[in-house]
Protein backbone atom coordinates (compact mmCIF):
# COMPACT_ATOMS: atom_id res chain seq x y z
CA UNK A 1 0.00 0.00 0.00
CA UNK A 2 1.62 3.54 -0.86
CA UNK A 3 -0.65 5.13 2.16
CA UNK A 4 -1.19 4.04 6.01
CA UNK A 5 -5.28 4.29 4.72
CA UNK A 6 -5.93 2.87 8.42
CA UNK A 7 -4.60 5.64 10.55
CA UNK A 8 -7.23 6.66 13.19
CA UNK A 9 -8.14 9.79 14.43
CA UNK A 10 -5.71 11.85 16.69
CA UNK A 11 -6.57 12.95 20.39
CA UNK A 12 -6.97 16.73 19.00
CA UNK A 13 -9.65 15.53 16.44
CA UNK A 14 -11.25 13.55 19.03
CA UNK A 15 -11.59 16.60 21.95
CA UNK A 16 -12.63 18.90 18.77
CA UNK A 17 -15.64 16.50 17.66
CA UNK A 18 -16.41 16.04 21.17
CA UNK A 19 -17.08 20.02 21.85
CA UNK A 20 -20.54 21.96 22.19
CA UNK A 21 -19.35 24.85 20.62
CA UNK A 22 -16.43 25.35 17.91
CA UNK A 23 -13.09 27.33 19.12
CA UNK A 24 -11.63 29.96 17.62
CA UNK A 25 -10.04 28.43 14.98
CA UNK A 26 -5.78 29.39 14.82
CA UNK A 27 -5.53 26.54 11.73
CA UNK A 28 -7.47 28.78 9.26
CA UNK A 29 -5.28 28.57 5.90
CA UNK A 30 -8.30 28.75 3.28
CA UNK A 31 -8.58 32.58 2.24
CA UNK A 32 -11.90 32.07 1.55
CA UNK A 33 -12.86 31.29 5.39
CA UNK A 34 -11.77 33.94 6.45
CA UNK A 35 -13.75 37.35 5.72
CA UNK A 36 -11.00 38.88 2.78
CA UNK A 37 -11.72 40.48 -0.02
CA UNK A 38 -10.97 37.47 -2.81
CA UNK A 39 -11.90 39.37 -5.95
CA UNK A 40 -15.24 37.68 -7.19
CA UNK A 41 -15.36 37.32 -10.59
CA UNK A 42 -18.06 35.39 -13.02
CA UNK A 43 -15.93 32.94 -14.51
CA UNK A 44 -16.37 32.91 -18.62
CA UNK A 45 -18.68 30.92 -20.41
CA UNK A 46 -16.65 27.63 -22.26
CA UNK A 47 -19.10 26.30 -24.42
CA UNK A 48 -16.36 24.61 -26.56
CA UNK A 49 -13.34 22.47 -25.99
CA UNK A 50 -10.11 22.94 -27.52
CA UNK A 51 -7.37 21.38 -25.14
CA UNK A 52 -4.08 23.05 -24.76
CA UNK A 53 -1.85 20.61 -22.69
CA UNK A 54 0.39 22.80 -20.86
CA UNK A 55 -2.67 26.13 -20.90
CA UNK A 56 -4.42 27.90 -23.47
CA UNK A 57 -1.42 31.10 -24.66
CA UNK A 58 -3.28 33.79 -22.49
CA UNK A 59 -3.01 31.86 -19.37
CA UNK A 60 0.57 30.61 -19.67
CA UNK A 61 1.21 34.85 -20.76
CA UNK A 62 -0.71 35.85 -17.79
CA UNK A 63 1.33 33.28 -15.22
CA UNK A 64 4.87 33.96 -17.32
CA UNK A 65 4.01 37.76 -16.53
CA UNK A 66 3.89 37.09 -13.11
CA UNK A 67 6.69 35.02 -12.86
CA UNK A 68 9.01 36.69 -15.02
CA UNK A 69 9.62 34.00 -17.54
CA UNK A 70 8.70 32.84 -21.32
CA UNK A 71 5.49 31.35 -21.30
CA UNK A 72 7.64 28.42 -23.09
CA UNK A 73 8.46 27.20 -19.42
CA UNK A 74 4.90 27.52 -17.86
CA UNK A 75 3.12 24.25 -17.55
CA UNK A 76 -0.69 25.11 -15.70
CA UNK A 77 -1.56 22.83 -12.91
CA UNK A 78 -5.12 22.33 -10.93
CA UNK A 79 -3.30 23.16 -7.71
CA UNK A 80 0.23 22.59 -6.46
CA UNK A 81 -0.63 18.96 -4.79
CA UNK A 82 -0.59 17.98 -8.67
CA UNK A 83 2.00 20.12 -9.44
CA UNK A 84 4.66 18.60 -7.23
CA UNK A 85 2.90 15.28 -8.09
CA UNK A 86 3.36 15.66 -12.59
CA UNK A 87 7.45 16.95 -11.54
CA UNK A 88 7.70 13.13 -9.31
CA UNK A 89 6.65 11.54 -12.03
CA UNK A 90 8.77 13.96 -14.34
CA UNK A 91 12.14 13.20 -12.49
CA UNK A 92 11.36 9.89 -10.38
CA UNK A 93 11.18 6.65 -10.38
CA UNK A 94 9.49 4.11 -7.88
CA UNK A 95 11.87 4.19 -5.14
CA UNK A 96 13.76 7.22 -5.70
CA UNK A 97 13.99 9.78 -3.41
CA UNK A 98 13.81 13.83 -2.42
CA UNK A 99 15.06 15.58 0.07
CA UNK A 100 11.98 17.12 2.27
CA UNK A 101 12.71 20.18 4.53
CA UNK A 102 11.82 19.84 8.10
CA UNK A 103 9.74 21.76 9.70
CA UNK A 104 7.61 21.95 6.33
CA UNK A 105 4.50 20.95 5.10
CA UNK A 106 2.98 18.14 6.20
CA UNK A 107 1.55 16.92 2.62
CA UNK A 108 5.03 15.70 1.72
CA UNK A 109 4.58 12.91 3.12
CA UNK A 110 1.67 11.94 1.19
CA UNK A 111 2.72 13.73 -2.16
CA UNK A 112 5.68 11.63 -2.27
CA UNK A 113 4.11 8.31 -0.67
CA UNK A 114 1.42 8.51 -3.72
CA UNK A 115 3.97 8.37 -6.38
CA UNK A 116 5.56 5.56 -4.32
CA UNK A 117 8.98 8.38 -3.80
CA UNK A 118 10.99 7.93 -0.32
CA UNK A 119 10.95 11.48 1.03
CA UNK A 120 14.25 11.98 2.71
CA UNK A 121 14.47 14.99 5.64
CA UNK A 122 16.62 17.26 6.13
CA UNK A 123 17.01 19.96 8.85
CA UNK A 124 16.35 23.68 8.90
CA UNK A 125 18.57 25.16 11.30
CA UNK A 126 16.99 27.84 13.94
CA UNK A 127 19.24 30.37 15.31
CA UNK A 128 17.01 33.03 15.56
CA UNK A 129 16.43 32.91 12.19
CA UNK A 130 16.31 29.77 9.79
CA UNK A 131 18.98 28.27 7.40
CA UNK A 132 19.15 26.09 4.94
CA UNK A 133 22.44 23.94 5.58
CA UNK A 134 23.47 22.94 2.44
CA UNK A 135 25.60 20.60 4.74
CA UNK A 136 22.65 18.73 5.82
CA UNK A 137 21.49 17.36 2.46
CA UNK A 138 21.84 13.97 2.55
CA UNK A 139 22.28 13.20 -0.92
CA UNK A 140 22.46 9.63 -2.34
CA UNK A 141 22.32 7.04 -5.98
CA UNK A 142 18.37 7.79 -5.64
CA UNK A 143 18.16 11.24 -4.75
CA UNK A 144 16.33 13.38 -7.59
CA UNK A 145 15.32 16.46 -6.37
CA UNK A 146 15.51 19.26 -3.33
CA UNK A 147 12.44 20.40 -2.19
CA UNK A 148 12.47 24.21 -1.04
CA UNK A 149 9.70 25.92 0.35
CA UNK A 150 10.69 29.80 0.02
CA UNK A 151 9.31 31.69 2.33
CA UNK A 152 8.45 28.14 3.99
CA UNK A 153 5.30 26.75 5.91
CA UNK A 154 5.45 26.99 8.94
CA UNK A 155 9.03 28.69 8.83
CA UNK A 156 8.08 31.80 7.14
CA UNK A 157 11.58 31.70 5.82
CA UNK A 158 12.98 32.93 3.04
CA UNK A 159 15.78 30.98 0.53
CA UNK A 160 18.92 33.46 0.56
CA UNK A 161 21.59 34.03 -1.75
CA UNK A 162 24.04 31.99 -0.40
CA UNK A 163 21.79 29.45 0.58
CA UNK A 164 20.63 28.72 -2.85
CA UNK A 165 24.29 29.02 -4.55
CA UNK A 166 25.45 26.01 -2.01
CA UNK A 167 22.70 23.97 -2.78
CA UNK A 168 22.73 24.23 -6.25
CA UNK A 169 26.52 23.46 -6.46
CA UNK A 170 25.46 20.25 -3.87
CA UNK A 171 22.90 19.47 -6.90
CA UNK A 172 24.58 20.16 -9.58
CA UNK A 173 27.58 17.55 -8.01
CA UNK A 174 24.54 14.83 -7.44
CA UNK A 175 22.55 15.47 -10.62
CA UNK A 176 19.90 16.53 -9.02
CA UNK A 177 16.87 19.47 -9.95
CA UNK A 178 15.17 22.06 -7.37
CA UNK A 179 11.35 21.60 -6.89
CA UNK A 180 10.73 25.53 -5.03
CA UNK A 181 7.54 25.61 -3.34
CA UNK A 182 6.92 29.78 -3.47
CA UNK A 183 3.06 30.23 -3.17
CA UNK A 184 3.60 32.85 -0.41
CA UNK A 185 6.33 34.45 -2.05
CA UNK A 186 4.24 37.97 -2.39
CA UNK A 187 3.48 37.74 1.47
CA UNK A 188 6.99 39.04 3.36
CA UNK A 189 6.59 40.80 6.66
CA UNK A 190 9.71 43.18 5.94
CA UNK A 191 12.40 43.76 3.24
CA UNK A 192 15.74 41.72 3.25
CA UNK A 193 17.95 42.00 0.31
CA UNK A 194 19.58 38.52 0.87
CA UNK A 195 16.90 36.76 -0.63
CA UNK A 196 16.57 34.58 -3.48
CA UNK A 197 14.96 35.25 -6.31
CA UNK A 198 12.14 32.45 -7.54
CA UNK A 199 14.11 29.63 -8.36
CA UNK A 200 13.42 29.18 -12.02
CA UNK A 201 14.92 32.55 -12.87
CA UNK A 202 18.53 30.97 -12.75
CA UNK A 203 20.36 29.19 -15.42
CA UNK A 204 22.90 27.33 -13.04
CA UNK A 205 20.61 24.37 -12.19
CA UNK A 206 17.25 22.54 -13.30
CA UNK A 207 14.60 24.21 -11.43
CA UNK A 208 11.04 24.36 -11.31
CA UNK A 209 9.16 27.06 -9.29
CA UNK A 210 5.87 26.33 -8.00
CA UNK A 211 2.51 28.20 -7.24
CA UNK A 212 -1.04 29.03 -7.94
CA UNK A 213 -4.13 31.50 -7.66
CA UNK A 214 -5.06 29.95 -3.69
CA UNK A 215 -2.45 31.78 -2.37
CA UNK A 216 -1.07 34.33 -4.82
CA UNK A 217 -5.23 35.53 -5.58
CA UNK A 218 -6.64 33.72 -2.65
CA UNK A 219 -8.94 31.94 -4.88
CA UNK A 220 -7.89 28.07 -3.66
CA UNK A 221 -11.77 26.86 -5.13
CA UNK A 222 -10.61 28.35 -8.89
CA UNK A 223 -8.33 25.11 -9.12
CA UNK A 224 -5.59 26.88 -11.08
CA UNK A 225 -1.53 26.48 -10.23
CA UNK A 226 1.33 26.13 -12.20
CA UNK A 227 5.05 24.99 -12.59
CA UNK A 228 7.69 27.42 -14.18
CA UNK A 229 10.94 25.48 -15.23
CA UNK A 230 14.29 26.84 -15.77
CA UNK A 231 17.63 26.13 -15.79
CA UNK A 232 19.58 23.84 -17.78
CA UNK A 233 17.02 20.92 -19.86
CA UNK A 234 14.12 23.23 -18.70
CA UNK A 235 13.01 23.13 -22.52
CA UNK A 236 12.76 19.37 -23.02
CA UNK A 237 11.22 19.05 -19.24
CA UNK A 238 8.54 21.55 -20.43
CA UNK A 239 8.00 18.88 -23.32
CA UNK A 240 7.78 16.13 -21.14
CA UNK A 241 5.93 17.51 -18.83
CA UNK A 242 3.14 18.51 -21.88
CA UNK A 243 2.58 14.98 -22.65
CA UNK A 244 2.12 14.23 -18.49
CA UNK A 245 -0.31 16.86 -18.63
CA UNK A 246 -1.75 15.92 -21.85
CA UNK A 247 -2.69 12.51 -20.11
CA UNK A 248 -4.63 14.72 -17.41
CA UNK A 249 -5.81 17.48 -18.98
CA UNK A 250 -7.12 18.33 -15.44
CA UNK A 251 -7.47 22.32 -15.70
CA UNK A 252 -10.52 23.62 -16.95
CA UNK A 253 -11.09 25.72 -19.67
CA UNK A 254 -13.19 28.51 -17.90
CA UNK A 255 -10.56 29.12 -14.62
CA UNK A 256 -7.55 29.61 -18.01
CA UNK A 257 -10.21 31.89 -19.55
CA UNK A 258 -10.21 34.03 -16.51
CA UNK A 259 -6.73 33.23 -15.59
CA UNK A 260 -5.15 37.25 -16.64
CA UNK A 261 -8.21 38.95 -15.02
CA UNK A 262 -8.01 37.01 -11.77
CA UNK A 263 -3.79 37.59 -11.96
CA UNK A 264 -4.17 41.42 -12.13
CA UNK A 265 -7.13 41.63 -9.43
CA UNK A 266 -4.57 40.26 -6.65
CA UNK A 267 -3.32 43.99 -5.53
CA UNK A 268 -5.95 44.46 -2.70
CA UNK A 269 -6.49 40.76 -1.92
CA UNK A 270 -2.98 40.80 -1.19
CA UNK A 271 -2.83 44.23 0.49
CA UNK A 272 -5.70 42.92 2.82
CA UNK A 273 -3.60 39.85 3.38
CA UNK A 274 -0.55 41.81 4.24
CA UNK A 275 -2.37 44.14 6.72
CA UNK A 276 -4.35 40.84 8.59
CA UNK A 277 -1.13 39.34 9.05
CA UNK A 278 1.07 42.45 10.40
CA UNK A 279 -2.13 42.81 12.68
CA UNK A 280 -1.95 39.50 14.07
CA UNK A 281 1.61 39.92 14.71
CA UNK A 282 1.42 42.88 16.51
CA UNK A 283 -1.01 41.00 18.55
CA UNK A 284 0.86 38.21 19.50
CA UNK A 285 3.68 39.94 20.33
CA UNK A 286 1.25 42.47 22.65
CA UNK A 287 -0.20 39.84 24.15
CA UNK A 288 3.15 37.75 25.18
CA UNK A 289 4.64 40.14 27.15
CA UNK A 290 7.94 41.02 28.43
CA UNK A 291 9.71 37.65 29.89
CA UNK A 292 6.95 35.12 29.17
CA UNK A 293 8.48 31.48 28.88
CA UNK A 294 6.83 31.06 24.91
CA UNK A 295 8.11 33.20 22.37
CA UNK A 296 6.82 33.61 19.00
CA UNK A 297 9.67 32.93 16.50
CA UNK A 298 10.41 35.89 14.16
CA UNK A 299 8.97 35.15 10.92
CA UNK A 300 10.12 36.62 7.50
CA UNK A 301 6.69 36.23 5.95
CA UNK A 302 4.02 33.56 4.81
CA UNK A 303 0.76 33.14 6.73
CA UNK A 304 1.91 31.15 9.57
CA UNK A 305 3.14 32.03 12.85
CA UNK A 306 5.48 29.31 15.31
CA UNK A 307 5.46 29.69 19.05
CA UNK A 308 7.64 28.26 21.03
CA UNK A 309 6.17 26.88 24.39
CA UNK A 310 7.75 25.42 27.80
CA UNK A 311 8.82 22.01 27.80
CA UNK A 312 6.87 21.09 30.72
CA UNK A 313 3.89 19.91 28.89
CA UNK A 314 3.79 17.97 25.06
CA UNK A 315 2.79 19.72 21.97
CA UNK A 316 -0.61 17.86 22.00
CA UNK A 317 -0.52 18.31 25.87
CA UNK A 318 -0.66 22.43 24.79
CA UNK A 319 -3.26 21.80 21.67
CA UNK A 320 -5.40 20.12 24.24
CA UNK A 321 -4.88 22.26 26.90
CA UNK A 322 -5.61 25.40 25.04
CA UNK A 323 -8.70 23.74 22.93
CA UNK A 324 -10.59 23.20 26.13
CA UNK A 325 -9.80 27.15 26.46
CA UNK A 326 -11.30 27.62 23.42
CA UNK A 327 -8.86 28.43 20.92
CA UNK A 328 -7.63 25.26 18.11
CA UNK A 329 -3.89 25.43 17.22
CA UNK A 330 -1.63 23.20 15.03
CA UNK A 331 0.84 21.14 17.84
CA UNK A 332 4.40 21.19 16.16
CA UNK A 333 4.58 17.29 15.40
CA UNK A 334 2.63 18.41 12.51
CA UNK A 335 5.22 19.92 10.62
CA UNK A 336 7.99 17.54 12.18
CA UNK A 337 10.04 20.07 14.37
CA UNK A 338 13.58 17.94 14.17
CA UNK A 339 13.11 19.64 17.97
CA UNK A 340 11.75 21.42 20.44
CA UNK A 341 7.81 22.42 21.81
CA UNK A 342 6.35 24.25 19.26
CA UNK A 343 2.69 25.36 18.43
CA UNK A 344 1.76 26.66 14.98
CA UNK A 345 -1.20 29.48 14.62
CA UNK A 346 -2.37 30.80 11.23
CA UNK A 347 -1.84 34.79 10.68
CA UNK A 348 -5.52 34.58 8.43
CA UNK A 349 -7.97 34.66 10.99
CA UNK A 350 -10.58 38.27 11.67
CA UNK A 351 -8.14 40.81 13.94
CA UNK A 352 -10.74 40.75 16.69
CA UNK A 353 -10.70 37.24 17.06
CA UNK A 354 -7.44 36.67 16.58
CA UNK A 355 -6.83 39.21 19.45
CA UNK A 356 -8.79 37.52 21.45
CA UNK A 357 -7.58 33.89 20.84
CA UNK A 358 -3.61 35.28 21.86
CA UNK A 359 -5.20 36.38 25.02
CA UNK A 360 -6.29 33.02 25.56
CA UNK A 361 -2.97 31.58 24.74
CA UNK A 362 -1.02 34.44 26.60
CA UNK A 363 -2.82 33.30 30.03
CA UNK A 364 -2.65 29.00 28.97
CA UNK A 365 1.01 28.91 28.00
CA UNK A 366 1.60 31.27 31.46
CA UNK A 367 -0.01 28.27 33.57
C1 LIG B 1 3.67 25.40 1.15
C2 LIG B 1 2.35 25.15 0.48
N1 LIG B 1 2.31 24.76 -0.81
C3 LIG B 1 1.14 24.54 -1.44
C4 LIG B 1 -0.06 24.70 -0.78
C5 LIG B 1 -1.37 24.41 -1.46
O1 LIG B 1 -1.50 24.92 -2.68
P1 LIG B 1 -2.63 24.35 -3.67
O2 LIG B 1 -3.94 24.78 -3.11
O3 LIG B 1 -2.29 25.04 -4.95
O4 LIG B 1 -2.46 22.86 -3.76
C6 LIG B 1 -0.08 25.08 0.55
C7 LIG B 1 -1.36 25.22 1.26
O5 LIG B 1 -1.46 25.62 2.38
C8 LIG B 1 1.15 25.30 1.19
O6 LIG B 1 1.19 25.64 2.49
Amino acid sequence: MRLDFTQGENALARALAARQSPPIDLTVSNPTAAGLPVPSIRLPQAPSYEPHPRGLPAALEAVAAYQGIQPGRVVLTASTSEAYSWLFKLLCDAGDEVLVPEPSYPLFGYLTALECVTAVPYALRWDGEWHLDASNLRFSGRTRALLVVSPGNPTGAYLKEDERAALASACRAQGCALISDEVFADFPAFEDRRRARSAASYDDLPAFSLSGLSKVAGQPQLKLAWIAAGGPGADEAVRRLELIADTYLSVSTPVQLAAPGLLAARGPFQQAVQARLAANRAALAAARGPGAAWDVLRSEGGWSQILSVPRSRGEEEWALALLEAGVLVHPGYFFDFPDGAHLVVSLLPEPAQFARAAAILARVLAA
